[in-house]
């Protein structure tokens, strides 16, 4: 399935890449933003992701635009290492959070719709989504939902999941959605007002702690300053307010994008 890139006009509009300028694309996900970038003027882009699967899709983009495009498979927070100093960017952007390739591939078990391995690791490295589930203590579960998910429910959901794994690993995405679907209060209610999964907050919050979200992002708008020339602008596209929270203190141009 294609990624649609989200508030893409609204991107190009503050970012008016200019003939020989030069952007960096920190979230190249599926490509959308830098394509376009790519085709709005004749600037070059670099762009970065931490998905070892982005670099496939990378090679397409290379191949389309030769020498105008490079890609380097790492994490946003390390981008200060990779520049020199005649290397500076008059525009940058950041398109937070996971690509719809993320979601809709299974195997990555991201998703609380379809069974697969609990995951949920943007680089395919380090703790994983099952490690968090099945070996954390009670506590740090409950306060993992409620920093990351701010959900209300965060303690009983942590108590419900370590009597699960109790009996058996908690393995799959599934039997976490189920376990946090059946703590709800009372489940129709939740379905009849809202159209959103009680699941989500759960699997959003170990999202964020797994792949370090906020840090990542702290990181690299701290050191962004040094890689900007004179003038250059910024565009973060954040999905939640804890993303926002972060980039707000930087006083950047952002936006902030809700799921109905
Ligand atoms: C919402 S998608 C970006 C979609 C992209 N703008 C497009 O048009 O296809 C976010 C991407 O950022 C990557 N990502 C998230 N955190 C990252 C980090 N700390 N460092 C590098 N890449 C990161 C994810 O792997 C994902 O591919």
């Amino acid at each position: 399935m294609e990624h649609i890139p989200v508030l893409l006009k609204e991107t190009l509009d503050i970012l008016k890449p200019q003939d020989g300028e030069r952007v960096l694309d920190c979230t190249f996900g599926g490509g959308g933003h830098s394509r376009a970038i790519l085709d709005s003027a004749n600037c070059y882009v670099c762009a970065i992701d931490r998905d070892p699967d982005a670099e496939r899709r990378a090679l397409e983009v290379k191949q389309l635009y030769g020498k105008r495009f490079d890609f380097i498979h790492t994490n946003f927070s390390q981008i200060s290492d990779l520049f020199r100093e005649q290397q500076k960017f008059d525009a940058v952007l950041f398109d937070f959070g996971i690509s719809s390739f993320q979601i809709d591939d299974a195997e990555r078990g991201f998703s609380f719709s379809k069974d697969a391995i609990l995951d949920m690791r943007m680089s395919k490295d380090g703790i994983s989504a099952y490690d968090v589930i099945n070996k954390f203590s009670e506590q740090e579960l409950a306060d993992i939902i409620w920093t990351y998910g701010n959900e209300p429910r965060s303690r009983q959901i942590a108590y419900k999941i370590t009597k699960a794994r109790s009996v058996a690993p908690i393995k799959t995405t599934l039997q976490l959605a189920n376990i946090v679907r059946k703590t709800a209060k009372s489940p129709s209610t939740i379905k009849k007002y809202s159209k959103i999964d009680a699941a989500t907050k759960t699997f959003q919050a170990i999202r964020i702690f797994v792949n370090d979200e906020l840090r990542e992002i702290k990181e690299a708008l701290e050191t962004l300053p040094k890689l900007l020339n004179n003038g250059a602008k910024i565009v973060t596209i954040a999905f939640h307010a804890l993303e926002d929270r972060v980039e707000s203190t930087f006083k950047i141009c952002s936006f902030t994008w809700i799921l109905v």
